[in-house]
Protein backbone atom coordinates (compact mmCIF):
# COMPACT_ATOMS: atom_id res chain seq x y z
CA UNK A 1 0.00 0.00 0.00
CA UNK A 2 1.10 3.77 -0.82
CA UNK A 3 -0.06 6.16 0.60
CA UNK A 4 0.14 9.81 -1.44
CA UNK A 5 -0.63 13.11 0.18
CA UNK A 6 -2.29 15.87 -2.06
CA UNK A 7 0.15 18.05 -3.14
CA UNK A 8 -0.14 22.09 -3.92
CA UNK A 9 2.23 22.40 -6.59
CA UNK A 10 5.35 20.39 -8.59
CA UNK A 11 8.01 22.13 -9.92
CA UNK A 12 11.53 20.77 -10.99
CA UNK A 13 13.79 19.32 -13.62
CA UNK A 14 13.10 15.61 -14.17
CA UNK A 15 16.01 12.74 -15.64
CA UNK A 16 13.79 9.89 -17.20
CA UNK A 17 14.57 6.60 -17.56
CA UNK A 18 14.97 4.99 -20.87
CA UNK A 19 12.13 4.60 -23.09
CA UNK A 20 10.84 1.12 -22.42
CA UNK A 21 9.83 0.18 -26.42
CA UNK A 22 13.06 1.13 -27.55
CA UNK A 23 14.73 -0.63 -25.00
CA UNK A 24 13.51 -3.60 -25.92
CA UNK A 25 14.34 -3.31 -29.36
CA UNK A 26 17.64 -2.62 -28.71
CA UNK A 27 17.68 -5.71 -27.12
CA UNK A 28 16.29 -8.01 -29.95
CA UNK A 29 18.66 -6.43 -32.39
CA UNK A 30 21.79 -6.79 -30.29
CA UNK A 31 20.37 -10.59 -30.13
CA UNK A 32 20.59 -10.60 -33.98
CA UNK A 33 23.75 -9.16 -34.37
CA UNK A 34 27.50 -10.35 -34.41
CA UNK A 35 29.27 -7.80 -33.15
CA UNK A 36 26.15 -6.61 -30.76
CA UNK A 37 24.62 -3.73 -29.57
CA UNK A 38 25.97 -1.29 -26.92
CA UNK A 39 23.33 0.99 -25.38
CA UNK A 40 23.03 3.95 -22.82
CA UNK A 41 20.21 4.60 -20.64
CA UNK A 42 18.75 1.34 -20.92
CA UNK A 43 15.18 0.78 -19.35
CA UNK A 44 15.89 -0.18 -15.64
CA UNK A 45 11.78 -1.71 -15.56
CA UNK A 46 10.83 -4.89 -15.35
CA UNK A 47 9.87 -5.72 -18.31
CA UNK A 48 12.85 -4.75 -20.39
CA UNK A 49 14.88 -7.06 -17.74
CA UNK A 50 11.73 -10.21 -19.09
CA UNK A 51 13.27 -9.51 -22.43
CA UNK A 52 16.70 -9.61 -21.63
CA UNK A 53 16.36 -12.93 -19.67
CA UNK A 54 14.66 -14.44 -22.27
CA UNK A 55 17.51 -13.74 -24.60
CA UNK A 56 20.33 -14.80 -22.14
CA UNK A 57 18.27 -18.15 -21.73
CA UNK A 58 18.47 -18.67 -25.56
CA UNK A 59 21.77 -18.07 -26.09
CA UNK A 60 22.68 -13.67 -26.51
CA UNK A 61 25.46 -12.57 -24.34
CA UNK A 62 24.44 -9.87 -22.19
CA UNK A 63 26.29 -7.15 -20.32
CA UNK A 64 24.93 -4.94 -17.70
CA UNK A 65 26.74 -1.78 -16.00
CA UNK A 66 23.83 0.57 -14.47
CA UNK A 67 21.79 1.52 -17.90
CA UNK A 68 24.73 0.67 -19.89
CA UNK A 69 23.48 -2.53 -21.90
CA UNK A 70 25.91 -4.50 -24.16
CA UNK A 71 24.20 -7.57 -26.02
CA UNK A 72 25.35 -10.20 -28.96
CA UNK A 73 24.86 -13.47 -30.14
CA UNK A 74 28.37 -14.29 -31.90
CA UNK A 75 27.71 -18.05 -32.05
CA UNK A 76 23.77 -17.30 -33.07
CA UNK A 77 20.24 -18.31 -30.63
CA UNK A 78 20.33 -21.55 -29.66
CA UNK A 79 17.12 -23.93 -27.45
CA UNK A 80 16.88 -22.62 -24.10
CA UNK A 81 17.37 -25.10 -21.65
CA UNK A 82 14.00 -24.18 -19.49
CA UNK A 83 10.72 -21.94 -20.14
CA UNK A 84 11.06 -18.84 -21.58
CA UNK A 85 9.69 -16.21 -18.76
CA UNK A 86 7.97 -12.65 -20.30
CA UNK A 87 6.58 -12.00 -17.13
CA UNK A 88 4.45 -9.03 -17.30
CA UNK A 89 5.38 -8.05 -20.70
CA UNK A 90 3.37 -8.17 -23.93
CA UNK A 91 6.35 -6.28 -25.81
CA UNK A 92 8.65 -9.26 -24.52
CA UNK A 93 5.82 -12.62 -25.65
CA UNK A 94 5.40 -11.16 -28.74
CA UNK A 95 8.09 -9.70 -30.21
CA UNK A 96 9.75 -12.88 -29.51
CA UNK A 97 7.74 -15.33 -31.02
CA UNK A 98 8.43 -13.41 -34.38
CA UNK A 99 12.24 -13.18 -33.40
CA UNK A 100 12.27 -17.26 -32.22
CA UNK A 101 9.79 -18.72 -35.27
CA UNK A 102 12.94 -17.90 -37.90
CA UNK A 103 15.61 -19.34 -36.39
CA UNK A 104 15.58 -23.16 -37.91
CA UNK A 105 16.73 -25.63 -35.10
CA UNK A 106 15.41 -23.33 -31.80
CA UNK A 107 12.97 -24.63 -29.94
CA UNK A 108 11.70 -23.02 -26.69
CA UNK A 109 8.81 -22.49 -24.99
CA UNK A 110 7.13 -19.10 -23.82
CA UNK A 111 5.51 -18.29 -20.97
CA UNK A 112 4.13 -15.14 -18.87
CA UNK A 113 2.14 -14.20 -15.31
CA UNK A 114 -1.29 -14.09 -14.73
CA UNK A 115 -1.86 -10.82 -16.51
CA UNK A 116 -0.07 -11.69 -19.62
CA UNK A 117 -1.73 -15.01 -19.72
CA UNK A 118 -4.83 -13.71 -20.34
CA UNK A 119 -3.83 -11.39 -23.30
CA UNK A 120 -4.09 -12.02 -26.94
CA UNK A 121 -1.55 -14.14 -29.04
CA UNK A 122 -3.46 -15.05 -32.25
CA UNK A 123 -2.78 -11.35 -33.33
CA UNK A 124 0.80 -12.34 -33.84
CA UNK A 125 0.47 -16.05 -34.26
CA UNK A 126 -1.62 -16.01 -36.84
CA UNK A 127 0.47 -13.76 -39.18
CA UNK A 128 3.53 -15.72 -38.37
CA UNK A 129 2.02 -19.08 -39.61
CA UNK A 130 0.97 -17.59 -42.74
CA UNK A 131 5.30 -17.07 -43.28
CA UNK A 132 5.08 -21.35 -42.08
CA UNK A 133 5.82 -20.45 -38.55
CA UNK A 134 5.05 -23.69 -36.01
CA UNK A 135 3.95 -22.11 -33.20
CA UNK A 136 1.81 -24.19 -30.75
CA UNK A 137 -0.36 -23.46 -27.63
CA UNK A 138 -3.83 -23.34 -25.76
CA UNK A 139 -6.95 -22.42 -27.69
CA UNK A 140 -4.90 -23.11 -31.11
CA UNK A 141 -2.23 -20.56 -30.33
CA UNK A 142 -4.17 -17.87 -28.75
CA UNK A 143 -2.46 -17.66 -25.31
CA UNK A 144 0.49 -18.71 -23.56
CA UNK A 145 2.49 -20.95 -22.82
CA UNK A 146 3.67 -21.04 -26.46
CA UNK A 147 5.80 -23.24 -28.12
CA UNK A 148 7.96 -22.10 -31.16
CA UNK A 149 10.03 -24.59 -33.33
CA UNK A 150 12.13 -22.50 -35.22
CA UNK A 151 11.82 -22.75 -39.00
CA UNK A 152 13.03 -21.37 -42.26
CA UNK A 153 9.64 -18.91 -42.96
CA UNK A 154 8.91 -17.69 -46.36
CA UNK A 155 8.19 -13.95 -47.43
CA UNK A 156 4.33 -12.69 -47.08
CA UNK A 157 2.45 -9.47 -47.22
CA UNK A 158 0.35 -8.79 -43.71
CA UNK A 159 -2.02 -6.83 -42.98
CA UNK A 160 -2.34 -5.28 -39.77
CA UNK A 161 -5.62 -6.39 -38.74
CA UNK A 162 -5.38 -5.19 -34.98
CA UNK A 163 -2.82 -1.57 -35.23
CA UNK A 164 -0.22 -2.76 -33.05
CA UNK A 165 3.94 -2.28 -32.97
CA UNK A 166 4.25 -5.16 -31.13
CA UNK A 167 2.71 -7.39 -33.70
CA UNK A 168 4.73 -5.64 -36.49
CA UNK A 169 7.65 -5.74 -34.79
CA UNK A 170 7.18 -9.60 -34.62
CA UNK A 171 6.81 -9.63 -38.66
CA UNK A 172 9.77 -7.28 -39.44
CA UNK A 173 11.98 -9.51 -37.06
CA UNK A 174 10.45 -12.98 -38.97
CA UNK A 175 11.44 -10.78 -42.11
CA UNK A 176 14.76 -10.46 -41.05
CA UNK A 177 15.18 -14.44 -41.25
CA UNK A 178 12.73 -15.59 -44.51
CA UNK A 179 13.57 -16.22 -47.55
CA UNK A 180 11.54 -13.82 -49.70
CA UNK A 181 11.12 -9.94 -48.82
CA UNK A 182 8.15 -9.45 -46.21
CA UNK A 183 5.62 -6.61 -45.91
CA UNK A 184 3.20 -5.48 -43.40
CA UNK A 185 0.74 -2.83 -44.01
CA UNK A 186 -0.61 -1.01 -41.48
CA UNK A 187 -3.97 0.98 -41.85
CA UNK A 188 -3.61 3.06 -38.85
CA UNK A 189 0.27 4.67 -37.93
CA UNK A 190 1.71 2.92 -34.68
CA UNK A 191 4.88 3.29 -33.08
CA UNK A 192 7.82 3.40 -35.45
CA UNK A 193 11.19 2.47 -33.41
CA UNK A 194 11.92 -0.86 -35.36
CA UNK A 195 11.48 0.90 -38.17
CA UNK A 196 14.44 3.54 -37.25
CA UNK A 197 16.40 1.12 -35.54
CA UNK A 198 16.92 -1.03 -38.26
CA UNK A 199 17.28 1.81 -40.72
CA UNK A 200 20.21 3.36 -37.77
CA UNK A 201 22.17 -0.22 -37.97
CA UNK A 202 22.04 0.38 -41.38
CA UNK A 203 19.11 -2.33 -42.66
CA UNK A 204 17.20 -1.73 -46.01
CA UNK A 205 13.59 -0.57 -45.61
CA UNK A 206 11.41 0.37 -48.35
CA UNK A 207 8.41 2.44 -47.07
CA UNK A 208 5.21 2.68 -49.67
CA UNK A 209 2.13 4.59 -48.43
CA UNK A 210 1.31 2.98 -45.30
CA UNK A 211 3.21 -0.39 -46.33
CA UNK A 212 7.09 -0.98 -45.13
CA UNK A 213 8.83 -4.04 -46.62
CA UNK A 214 12.19 -5.65 -45.37
CA UNK A 215 14.18 -7.98 -47.40
CA UNK A 216 15.76 -11.12 -45.85
CA UNK A 217 19.57 -9.94 -43.83
CA UNK A 218 22.55 -11.16 -43.13
CA UNK A 219 23.33 -11.30 -38.97
CA UNK A 220 23.05 -7.33 -38.45
CA UNK A 221 26.00 -5.10 -37.90
CA UNK A 222 26.28 -3.73 -34.08
CA UNK A 223 26.23 0.26 -32.50
CA UNK A 224 26.08 2.09 -29.63
CA UNK A 225 23.76 4.97 -28.83
CA UNK A 226 22.26 6.52 -26.15
CA UNK A 227 18.25 5.42 -26.06
CA UNK A 228 15.76 8.61 -25.17
CA UNK A 229 13.97 9.36 -22.25
CA UNK A 230 10.59 7.38 -21.92
CA UNK A 231 8.04 9.97 -23.28
CA UNK A 232 5.33 7.50 -21.59
CA UNK A 233 7.25 7.83 -18.40
CA UNK A 234 6.97 11.51 -18.81
CA UNK A 235 3.51 11.65 -19.62
CA UNK A 236 2.50 11.43 -15.81
CA UNK A 237 4.69 15.02 -15.39
CA UNK A 238 3.48 16.54 -17.68
CA UNK A 239 0.15 15.95 -16.87
CA UNK A 240 0.94 16.52 -13.04
CA UNK A 241 2.54 20.09 -13.90
CA UNK A 242 -0.72 20.71 -16.03
CA UNK A 243 -3.39 20.01 -13.67
CA UNK A 244 -1.62 21.43 -10.24
CA UNK A 245 -1.20 25.03 -9.42
CA UNK A 246 1.64 27.06 -9.79
CA UNK A 247 3.81 24.50 -11.35
CA UNK A 248 6.19 23.80 -13.99
CA UNK A 249 8.59 20.54 -15.25
CA UNK A 250 11.00 20.45 -17.16
CA UNK A 251 12.04 17.18 -19.05
CA UNK A 252 15.26 16.59 -21.02
CA UNK A 253 16.83 14.15 -23.15
CA UNK A 254 12.51 12.85 -24.00
CA UNK A 255 11.93 10.64 -26.67
CA UNK A 256 9.86 12.79 -29.39
CA UNK A 257 8.83 10.44 -32.12
CA UNK A 258 5.69 11.67 -33.38
CA UNK A 259 4.53 8.17 -33.59
CA UNK A 260 4.69 8.53 -29.52
CA UNK A 261 3.84 11.72 -28.97
CA UNK A 262 0.07 11.88 -29.51
CA UNK A 263 -0.62 13.10 -25.95
CA UNK A 264 1.15 16.01 -26.48
CA UNK A 265 -0.87 17.22 -29.80
CA UNK A 266 -4.54 16.38 -27.58
CA UNK A 267 -3.25 18.47 -24.38
CA UNK A 268 -2.23 21.64 -26.99
CA UNK A 269 -5.78 21.30 -28.23
CA UNK A 270 -6.85 21.25 -24.74
CA UNK A 271 -4.62 24.34 -23.83
CA UNK A 272 -1.60 22.73 -21.96
CA UNK A 273 0.99 25.65 -21.97
CA UNK A 274 4.01 23.88 -22.73
CA UNK A 275 7.64 24.67 -24.93
CA UNK A 276 9.71 22.18 -26.54
CA UNK A 277 13.55 22.56 -27.79
CA UNK A 278 14.58 20.12 -30.08
CA UNK A 279 17.76 18.37 -29.26
CA UNK A 280 19.07 16.28 -32.34
CA UNK A 281 18.38 12.89 -32.96
CA UNK A 282 19.71 9.81 -30.62
CA UNK A 283 20.00 5.95 -32.06
CA UNK A 284 17.34 7.71 -35.13
CA UNK A 285 15.12 8.82 -32.90
CA UNK A 286 14.45 12.51 -32.20
CA UNK A 287 15.06 14.05 -28.74
CA UNK A 288 14.32 17.22 -26.85
CA UNK A 289 13.29 19.22 -24.00
CA UNK A 290 9.58 19.24 -23.18
CA UNK A 291 8.51 22.26 -20.63
CA UNK A 292 4.97 22.11 -18.60
CA UNK A 293 3.52 24.80 -16.99
CA UNK A 294 0.01 24.83 -15.01
CA UNK A 295 -2.56 25.26 -17.83
CA UNK A 296 -6.43 25.93 -17.83
CA UNK A 297 -7.82 22.46 -19.81
CA UNK A 298 -10.53 22.61 -21.59
CA UNK A 299 -12.36 19.33 -22.62
CA UNK A 300 -11.57 17.57 -26.26
CA UNK A 301 -12.38 14.83 -28.13
CA UNK A 302 -10.25 11.91 -29.15
CA UNK A 303 -10.52 8.94 -31.42
CA UNK A 304 -9.38 7.18 -34.77
CA UNK A 305 -5.96 7.31 -35.89
CA UNK A 306 -5.00 9.61 -32.85
CA UNK A 307 -5.33 6.15 -30.58
CA UNK A 308 -2.59 4.10 -31.63
CA UNK A 309 -0.27 7.18 -30.95
CA UNK A 310 -1.18 7.84 -27.42
CA UNK A 311 -2.46 3.95 -26.24
CA UNK A 312 -0.52 3.98 -23.61
CA UNK A 313 -1.26 7.50 -22.54
CA UNK A 314 -4.91 7.00 -22.49
CA UNK A 315 -5.10 6.72 -17.88
CA UNK A 316 -2.91 9.66 -17.94
CA UNK A 317 -5.15 11.66 -20.35
CA UNK A 318 -8.29 10.86 -18.81
CA UNK A 319 -6.78 12.19 -15.07
CA UNK A 320 -5.84 15.17 -17.14
CA UNK A 321 -10.05 15.26 -18.29
CA UNK A 322 -11.01 15.25 -14.96
CA UNK A 323 -9.85 18.74 -14.39
CA UNK A 324 -10.21 20.08 -17.90
CA UNK A 325 -13.78 21.99 -18.08
CA UNK A 326 -16.41 20.43 -20.11
CA UNK A 327 -16.84 16.51 -21.69
CA UNK A 328 -14.02 14.61 -22.95
CA UNK A 329 -15.33 11.94 -25.11
CA UNK A 330 -12.66 8.85 -25.42
CA UNK A 331 -13.24 6.65 -28.29
CA UNK A 332 -12.12 3.78 -30.20
CA UNK A 333 -9.59 2.67 -27.73
CA UNK A 334 -11.33 -0.57 -27.30
CA UNK A 335 -7.49 -1.83 -27.25
CA UNK A 336 -7.31 -1.14 -23.82
CA UNK A 337 -9.48 -3.42 -22.63
CA UNK A 338 -6.42 -5.90 -24.01
CA UNK A 339 -3.40 -4.37 -21.88
CA UNK A 340 -1.90 -5.51 -18.78
CA UNK A 341 -5.34 -4.45 -16.97
CA UNK A 342 -8.68 -3.96 -18.61
CA UNK A 343 -7.85 -0.15 -18.30
CA UNK A 344 -11.26 1.04 -19.11
CA UNK A 345 -12.67 -0.68 -16.27
CA UNK A 346 -9.51 0.13 -13.97
CA UNK A 347 -9.18 3.66 -14.64
CA UNK A 348 -12.96 4.16 -14.73
CA UNK A 349 -13.31 2.62 -11.07
CA UNK A 350 -10.54 4.03 -9.78
CA UNK A 351 -11.30 8.00 -10.70
CA UNK A 352 -14.87 7.24 -9.57
CA UNK A 353 -13.97 6.03 -6.47
CA UNK A 354 -11.74 9.69 -6.38
CA UNK A 355 -15.03 10.98 -7.22
CA UNK A 356 -14.23 11.75 -10.75
CA UNK A 357 -17.59 12.03 -13.48
CA UNK A 358 -16.48 9.59 -15.68
CA UNK A 359 -18.68 7.04 -17.69
CA UNK A 360 -17.20 3.92 -19.09
CA UNK A 361 -17.91 3.40 -22.95
CA UNK A 362 -17.85 0.12 -24.68
CA UNK A 363 -14.23 1.70 -26.64
CA UNK A 364 -13.29 4.75 -24.00
CA UNK A 365 -14.58 7.07 -21.55
CA UNK A 366 -16.92 10.15 -21.05
CA UNK A 367 -15.44 12.54 -18.58
CA UNK A 368 -16.53 15.60 -17.52
CA UNK A 369 -14.78 18.24 -15.41
CA UNK A 370 -13.79 19.83 -13.57
CA UNK A 371 -14.09 17.61 -10.75
CA UNK A 372 -12.65 18.15 -7.05
CA UNK A 373 -11.23 14.98 -6.28
CA UNK A 374 -11.50 13.52 -2.64
CA UNK A 375 -9.29 11.21 -1.11
CA UNK A 376 -10.08 6.85 -0.72
CA UNK A 377 -8.46 4.02 -1.16
CA UNK A 378 -8.15 2.88 -4.96
CA UNK A 379 -6.33 -0.78 -6.82
CA UNK A 380 -3.98 -0.26 -9.84
CA UNK A 381 -5.52 -3.38 -10.63
CA UNK A 382 -1.53 -4.41 -10.84
CA UNK A 383 -1.19 -2.24 -14.02
CA UNK A 384 1.60 0.20 -13.57
CA UNK A 385 0.30 2.67 -15.98
CA UNK A 386 -2.95 2.91 -13.71
CA UNK A 387 -1.48 3.13 -10.88
CA UNK A 388 0.69 5.65 -11.61
CA UNK A 389 -2.19 7.93 -13.25
CA UNK A 390 -4.17 6.85 -9.81
CA UNK A 391 -1.28 8.41 -8.09
CA UNK A 392 -1.18 11.76 -10.41
CA UNK A 393 -4.57 11.73 -9.59
CA UNK A 394 -4.23 11.78 -5.98
CA UNK A 395 -1.92 15.24 -6.14
CA UNK A 396 -5.00 16.65 -6.78
CA UNK A 397 -7.40 15.18 -3.89
CA UNK A 398 -8.40 16.97 -0.72
CA UNK A 399 -7.04 14.25 1.35
CA UNK A 400 -4.56 11.40 1.06
CA UNK A 401 -5.11 8.64 -1.37
CA UNK A 402 -4.12 5.09 -0.45
CA UNK A 403 -2.75 2.65 -3.59
CA UNK A 404 -3.08 -0.76 -2.83
CA UNK A 405 -0.15 -2.38 -5.47
CA UNK A 406 2.90 0.21 -6.01
CA UNK A 407 5.02 -1.78 -6.97
CA UNK A 408 3.49 -2.50 -9.85
CA UNK A 409 5.00 0.97 -11.04
CA UNK A 410 8.14 -1.09 -11.25
CA UNK A 411 6.96 -2.89 -14.98
CA UNK A 412 8.10 0.95 -16.69
CA UNK A 413 9.04 3.09 -13.89
CA UNK A 414 11.08 2.21 -10.45
CA UNK A 415 11.73 5.38 -9.75
CA UNK A 416 8.31 6.86 -10.30
CA UNK A 417 7.36 7.41 -6.37
CA UNK A 418 11.20 9.05 -5.89
CA UNK A 419 10.31 11.46 -8.16
CA UNK A 420 6.60 12.16 -7.26
CA UNK A 421 8.35 13.18 -3.86
CA UNK A 422 11.18 15.20 -5.16
CA UNK A 423 8.83 17.13 -7.71
CA UNK A 424 6.27 17.68 -4.93
CA UNK A 425 9.48 19.02 -2.85
CA UNK A 426 9.11 16.43 0.03
CA UNK A 427 11.34 13.69 1.34
CA UNK A 428 11.18 10.37 0.03
CA UNK A 429 8.77 8.66 1.52
C1 LIG B 1 4.44 -1.41 -27.58
C2 LIG B 1 3.32 -1.30 -28.33
C3 LIG B 1 1.99 -1.05 -27.76
C4 LIG B 1 2.08 -0.49 -26.36
C5 LIG B 1 3.04 -1.27 -25.50
C6 LIG B 1 4.42 -1.22 -26.11
C7 LIG B 1 5.72 -1.70 -28.24
O1 LIG B 1 1.27 -2.26 -27.71
O2 LIG B 1 0.81 -0.46 -25.77
O3 LIG B 1 3.08 -0.71 -24.22
O4 LIG B 1 6.80 -1.55 -27.61
O5 LIG B 1 5.67 -2.07 -29.41
P1 LIG B 1 0.49 -2.81 -29.00
O6 LIG B 1 1.48 -3.04 -30.05
O7 LIG B 1 -0.18 -4.07 -28.56
O8 LIG B 1 -0.50 -1.72 -29.32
Amino acid sequence: MKRIDPARKISGKVSLPGDKSISHRAALLGALSSEGVTVHNFSDGADCASTLSCLEQAGARVRRSGTTLSVSAPDGLRSPDGMLDAGNSGTTARTLCGLLAGRPGVKARLAGDASLSKRPMLRVVKPLRSMGAQIDGPSGGSLLPLEISGARLKGATHLLETPSAQVKTALLLAGLGSEEPTTVIEPLATRNHTERMLAHMGVPLYFDGHSITIAPSKPLKGGEWTIPGDFSSAAFWIVAAAILPDSSVSLSGTGLNPTRTGLLRVLERMGLAYTVEQEGLKGGEPTGTITVHSSRLRATGVSGSEIPLLIDELPILAVAATQAEGITEIRGAMELRFKESDRIVAVTQGLAALGADIVELEDGWRISGRSKLRGGRVSGMGDHRVAMALAIAALTADSPVEIDDPECVGISYPGFFGTLDALAGRDAS
